[in-house]
């Protein structure tokens, strides 16, 4: 994929009021940290971002540059995120978002 952003992968979390109100400013927090921990700082890069869309489906996280949208994402998911995700390319599958509208 021919992508353009500064990290081998960068990842939104949205601290907009729902999701807030879901957790998701103390999920950015741990994952902002586990990340350091980890040393993987300059390749992966967590940001929060103000609402998504999805607004009820939360925590809502996506990460770039694939696009992958996860919903109620929740801390005890941080450790996945990164061995899977984020170091293995493979999906949490089971926090994928489900489009409501048929494609
Ligand atoms: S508040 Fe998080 S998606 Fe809208």
């Amino acid at each position: 994929m021919n992508h353009n952003i500064p990290f081998k992968k960068h990842i939104l979390v949205c601290i907009n009021e729902t999701c807030k109100n879901q957790g998701s400013d103390k999920i950015f927090e741990a994952l902002k940290i586990k990340i350091k921990e980890l040393n993987l700082k300059k390749t992966y890069r967590p940001s929060r971002v103000v609402c998504l869309g999805l607004c009820g489906k939360g925590p809502n996280v996506v990460v770039w540059p694939e696009g992958t949208v996860y919903c109620g994402f929740k801390e005890e998911n941080i450790d996945d995120l990164i061995q899977k995700h984020l170091l293995r390319g493979e999906e949490l599958t089971n926090l994928l978002y489900k489009p409501d509208i048929p494609s």
